[in-house]
């Protein structure tokens, strides 16, 4: 694929109006992956320049708030999991916060119906964004100054890059909210529509990019950014306020982790859920030889839907903001816990999310963006970042030239009530202010004879968790390439609804052995977009999934 404008301005070594989409390479030194190819490519020039993954991270994350505007962002969210060569693990939480004049019963009516448009879009549905808190935080990692990692990202919103054919189908998709959520119509509205080979130019997005790199964590957080942040705010709903910005603040965690079968996973604790459902995932099918059971075979997706119906389930009672509820973790990982939990799994008959809800715990508390990045040294980072859906909140900040997100909807606004991705949730997520709301991405790492050997990730809203588990058996289990450990259709259950999602193009022979066996399934249009690097025997491999731009770098 290219995409080649009249303009030829170029971007240091790379060219926004002239590129290609590579989706599998190998190298020796480092490599990135990400959602669109001038992300990658500013990673790796990164990489090629000195810095670290760390370094790269940062910069594509920068990069990819400007050239991939439906998921990548300043206006929302993320985690960051890092595998430091000196043996250290990071896990850093920018998830956004609610503000704090949120309250627990604010999406519902008088009725006590809950309203979703007010969660999903327009400025009532934003939390308090988290991104530049959590680039400045990870800055501690870093090797190259922040003005070099930004720089970029200015340069391609202040003289624009090309669009492909999938993001100007996906702007035009949400022409009509943008023009509806926001007073004047914002930089992402072209009224004829666009094409692919048009330019996007964002030039009040590269003025924010210029106070972040000129003041640092304030040149967002307060200040002109803030006061354009408020100014958008108190056009309609909005009630983010001085002080909610002011007092953001990223939080360092201590990762999940766990081994199977030798291997050691890295990855996202609570406020995302993700960690646990795949640790919770992992371990229930553990001892259960799925390997020899064959990729995709019915057996292998049957005992994979039943451990994700079990981990959903304790998902919706137990998991919240572990700074305001108390999840009952040790018991929720626990050997014992999770053998009791699959004591009624049958082989070749489907569960029942009526009869199996969440464990029983004795006192103790899909728009998304994925990239991973390693390099020269020994060090990985796998980061998942989020507006929630495509585009957010829709509220675009004018004179700041950035998407807020939609990220309220991800609490429970009633208990019981499923969110954009069908998720129940309960007391553990109700909404209070400056409370995270639970999260289901899953940025991971596997370490082998304890290197990096897989970084890895996806967006897709519940389908995280269950995408990364999938792509990591894959190889681990099922001996698959990386390119078929990505590409091919993947398969997703979360409890409620009680329904095998399986992506286009899986087995017709699996789905009615499952239908056979008295499971429903539906048929999704795609699962994720999987982003895995695999360092083996001196080679790095990075692989962008086929679903979408997504573009692999190496060298
Ligand atoms: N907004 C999707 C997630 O955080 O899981």
């Amino acid at each position: 694929m290219q995409f080649q404008a009249a303009a030829q301005k170029k971007t240091k070594g790379i060219n926004p109006f002239q590129f290609q989409i590579q989706k599998k390479v190998t190298g020796r030194y480092g490599a990135v992956v990400s959602a669109h190819p001038l992300a990658s490519r500013v990673g790796l020039s990164i990489l090629q320049q000195g810095g670290n993954a760390v370094d790269a991270a940062i910069a594509v994350q920068l990069a990819l708030a400007v050239v991939h505007p439906s998921a990548g962002n300043i206006g929302g969210g993320g985690f960051f999991i890092a595998r430091l060569s000196d043996g250290r693990t990071v896990a850093l939480d920018y998830r956004e916060k609610a503000p704090g004049r949120a309250s627990r019963d604010m999406y519902l009516d008088s009725m006590g119906k809950p309203n979703m448009a007010l969660s999903q879009d327009g400025r009532l549905s934003s939390g308090v964004p988290g991104t530049i808190a959590g680039l400045f935080a990870s800055m501690k990692y870093a090797k190259l100054p922040f003005a070099k990692l930004i720089q970029p990202a200015i340069d391609l919103a202040e003289k624009g890059f090309t669009l492909t054919e999938k993001e100007a189908a996906s702007l035009n998709g949400s022409k009509q909210e943008f023009q509806t959520t926001n007073s004047n119509p914002p930089v992402f509205v072209k009224e004829a529509g666009w094409k692919a080979g048009d330019t996007l130019i964002q030039r009040d997005l590269a003025g924010t990019l210029k106070r972040i790199r000129d003041l640092g964590q304030k040149g967002f957080y307060e200040g002109e950014t803030a006061r354009l942040i408020v100014a958008e705010m108190k056009k309609a709903n909005g009630i983010i306020g001085y002080d909610d910005l002011k007092n953001y603040h990223a939080i360092e965690r201590k990762p999940v982790q766990f081994n199977y079968k030798g291997y050691e996973i890295i990855s996202m604790p609570l406020p995302s859920s993700g960690g646990l459902i795949l640790q919770q995932c992992m371990k229930m099918v553990e001892d259960r030889n799925i390997g020899s059971l064959g990729f995709q075979s019915p057996a292998a997706v049957q005992l994979m839907v039943e451990a994700e119906r079990r981990s959903f389930a304790d998902r919706a009672k137990y998991l919240g903001d572990p700074d305001f509820v108390k999840v009952p973790l040790n018991t929720l990982v626990s050997a014992t816990y999770l053998k009791e939990r699959m004591k009624d799994f049958v082989p070749g008959l489907a569960g029942n999310s009526k009869s199996i809800g969440a464990g029983m715990i004795p006192h103790e508390s899909m728009e998304t963006t994925h990239l991973s990045v390693v390099d020269k040294w020994g060090n990985a980072v796998s980061a998942t970042t989020t507006l929630n859906n495509g585009y957010g909140s829709k509220t675009v900040i004018e004179g700041a030239g950035f998407i807020m997100n939609d990220e309220m909807d991800d609490f429970s606004v009633k208990p019981g009530v499923p969110n954009m991705f069908g998720a129940i949730g309960g007391e553990a997520n109700a909404i209070a202010p400056g409370k995270r709301m639970l999260s289901s991405m899953t940025p991971a790492i596997v370490l082998k004879n304890h290197r990096p050997y897989l970084v890895t990730g996806t967006p897709g809203g519940t389908t995280i968790p269950t995408s990364v588990f999938q792509t990591i058996l894959n190889i681990i289990e099922f001996n698959l390439s990386t390119e078929d450990a990505v590409n091919l259709p993947k398969f997703h259950h979360q409890w409620l609804p009680d329904v095998i999602i399986v992506e286009q193009g899986f087995p017709a022979v699996t789905i009615e052995a499952l239908h056979g066996m008295g499971y429903h399934t539906n048929k999704a249009g795609s699962i994720g977009r999987t982003e895995l690097i695999r360092i083996s025997n001196g080679t790095v491999e990075a692989v962008g999934d086929k679903r979408g731009d997504d573009d692999a770098e190496a060298y």
